[in-house]
């Protein structure tokens, strides 16, 4: 295809290729593409047989899959139990010792949990909660820092029957208000506070003042991590340690439809309300087993898996508590921030758990990268067997520094690409097979069918586009909690008869797909589309750079002007002439058209909590609007930092 006629075109080609060593491969679980050829010939038969290996049905189902666009239902007349698969029956199997978690909290204090133990804890807080009118199909909001008391609430809401939705910690109470009234949540479960980078974050105060406009609650149960004051209002709140002393330890797994709702997650739209994507009970955790044991390679005897993430993610969701635990894995659980109290605690933590698989997001590996190696250096780093990363285009100089640094180059990385809309991942390599690119994230997934379309729908067999999905998959969002017409228009409408992810993505000559951001993130300058991604990963290229962010800002001339946002690595000088340097480099490794028009030196990025940069912040940085709401960021004071340096160093070009 032609690059005038991509619908986005792709300047940058990375051509290393690395294949899985042979030592990877004498222990890797898939070694060659049967597993695809099956799916290939039958994807609902692919999928039956998933089900039927890595879950315990109570009673089995009897159709496969119904699709009425935009509406699928996975494994019909299918019950099952999520604690039962999580739990029980690991117990059962005589591996109730072995460790579901290992805890570690951000001051230093520890816990193991075993899967014994985890299902005592689960069964008397299912029991506290029917003893507080929660019963099946109600809905519990859940807003709690990384304490083992998240894992047990979750569980315990599918233990009976009830629907969670899981509010990030570092949400603000007005954004807990909005979705605890849209999912009209009869039950809020939180914490005194929590801890991060050493400091104590409340919770409970954020909540009583949601509560205010809150009439669905009718009871709050708070846990104790901090010791933080606060005031517990009389016949609502009850504490979790006093509620849990009375309960039993044994409490009947609910049999659940494959279709009802197991939880809801809450994920920023175009519009301010953001939307409840709903996942369901049967697919979803066959999903989830089924791309954890499969894209991580996983042992569940032997392993020691660590998904960095946090739990109030679907990240956290999917790939904390449902695969893992389905699988009977061992996970560590980490409370706090990598910096605390030094910039080497993941380390610290990979060498003393003796951890083989890390799964992160490009986002902190740029901050490992920013902060120097000699923090991996300094430890022991020899567990590790497999790296994962999620959540954004990993860009080929991060990917080589993770594989380089922290996987030595003896682990393999699967860049996994999904959404909280997918619940599972859809686009990864498997590592045992895959040979991998640095910056792609390979090939769909076997049962996964993904194509890249142009403007106008039609299937683009090589270059730019927009990626879409045509077939349904098994942990697929079920809807938009009360608005079937929102889901449809904003996932099914763009392209008829495909779900639009929202991502530009590009197939290369080999067939590899490289995801290139969000396309509201597409600059189109003189004419040509440009993805941010592309420049972002040119600058970072830069020796001097430890992380870009690239925005298009209105220009008389071109439409749009790439302005770049720069964090230089330690020790390094801003000026204008690294800035200069810097847009030569973007015009040497992409080509002339890319050329950033401004160079935006700051010592840091905005951020979400869960690490995305704020974009759309820093665009209306560069066009010199309002910073608007900004509740979201981690750290406010960087917007005015950003904001000021934009002030001086606009124009300099
Ligand atoms: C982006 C996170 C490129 C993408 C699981 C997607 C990625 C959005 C990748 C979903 C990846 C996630 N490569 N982009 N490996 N993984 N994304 O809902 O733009 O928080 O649409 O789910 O993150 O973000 P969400």
């Amino acid at each position: 295809m032609e690059a005038e006629t991509a619908a986005i075109e792709n300047y940058m080609s990375e051509n290393r290729l690395f294949e899985p060593s042979e030592a990877f491969k004498r222990q890797a679980l898939v070694l060659d593409n049967a597993m695809y050829d099956r799916a290939q010939v039958d994807y609902l038969e692919f999928w039956k047989n998933q089900a039927n290996e890595l879950i315990t049905w109570f009673e089995p189902f009897s159709e496969v899959c119904q699709w009425e666009l935009p509406f699928s239902r996975w494994f019909l007349g299918g019950k099952l139990n999520v604690s039962y698969n999580c739990l029980d029956r690991h117990v059962e199997a005589g591996n109730g010792d072995r460790v579901a978690y290992y805890w570690e909290g951000e001051p230093g204090d520890v816990k193991t949990v075993t899967y014994s133990d985890l299902l005592g804890e689960v069964c008397r807080f299912a029991n506290a909660l029917k003893s507080l009118g929660v019963a099946r199909g109600d809905r519990v909001a859940i807003y709690m820092p990384m304490i083992i008391e998240l894992p047990v609430a979750m569980l315990a809401c599918t233990r009976i029957g009830a629907a969670h939705s899981v509010v990030f910690g570092g949400f603000s109470s007005e954004a807990l208000a909005g979705r605890i009234n849209d999912a009209q949540a009869k039950v809020v479960i939180t914490a005194d506070g929590g801890f991060r980078r050493g400091a104590k974050i409340a919770l409970k105060a954020n909540v009583d003042v949601a509560l205010d406009e809150c009439p669905s609650v009718e009871k709050v149960v708070v846990a104790r991590r901090t010791d933080t004051e606060v005031t517990m209002v009389d016949g609502r709140d009850i504490w979790w340690h006093d509620i849990m002393d009375r309960q039993s330890s044994s409490c009947d797994p609910e049999p659940m439809d494959s279709e009802d709702l197991l939880y809801l997650l809450y994920t920023s739209g175009t519009t301010a309300k953001p939307k409840g994507i709903m996942h369901t009970t049967g697919g979803y955790l066959t999903q989830v087993a089924f791309t954890h044991k499969y894209v991580f390679d996983l042992k569940a005897d032997r392993d020691v898996y660590w998904c960095a993430a946090d739990i109030g993610w679907v990240t956290g969701h999917s790939y904390i508590l449902y695969g893992p635990l389905t699988n009977g894995a061992t996970s560590v659980i980490y409370e706090g921030t990598p910096d605390f109290p030094d910039k080497d605690r993941w380390w610290d933590i990979i060498e003393r758990y003796k951890v083989t698989i890390l799964y992160t997001a490009p986002t902190a590996i740029r901050t490992f990268m920013k902060w120097g190696e000699k923090y991996p250096a300094g430890h022991d780093l020899s567990s590790l067997r497999l790296l994962g990363s999620v959540g954004e285009p990993i860009n080929p100089e991060a990917w080589v520094w993770y594989f380089t640094h922290i996987g030595q180059e003896r682990c393999p990385v699967v860049d996994t690409w999904w959404q909280t809309e997918t619940g599972a991942i859809m686009i990864s390599a498997l590592p045992g097979v895959t040979k991998l690119k640095p910056g792609s994230a390979t090939f769909a997934l076997p049962g996964i069918s993904v194509e890249v379309v142009d403007d106008n729908g039609a299937k683009i067999e090589k270059g730019g586009g927009y990626l879409t999905i045509v077939r349904p998959w098994p942990a697929m969002l079920r809807g938009i909690y009360g608005d079937p017409e929102r889901y449809r228009e904003t996932y099914w409408s763009r392209f008829d008869g495909r779900y639009f992810a929202g991502d530009g993505a590009k197939v290369d000559d080999d067939g590899y797909l490289w995801l290139l951001g969000r396309v509201d993130d597409v600059m189109n300058v003189s004419g040509h589309r440009i993805s941010t991604t592309e420049v972002e990963s040119a600058l970072v290229d830069h020796p001097s750079v430890a992380e870009a962010a690239v925005v298009g800002a209105n220009d008389p001339t071109t439409g749009q002007a790439i302005i770049g946002f720069v964090t230089l690595k330690a020790g390094q000088v801003q000026s204008t002439e690294k800035g200069e340097e810097l847009r030569s480099h973007v015009a040497k490794v992409i080509g002339a058209i890319a050329r950033p028009k401004t160079i935006i030196f700051t010592d840091e990025l905005p951020k979400t909590r869960s690490g995305k940069i704020m974009r759309r912040l820093l665009a209306d940085v560069a066009n010199g609007r309002s910073l608007g709401d900004t509740t979201t960021l981690a750290d406010p004071g960087v917007v005015e930092e950003i904001r000021v340096k934009a002030l001086t160093s606009a124009g300099d070009d």
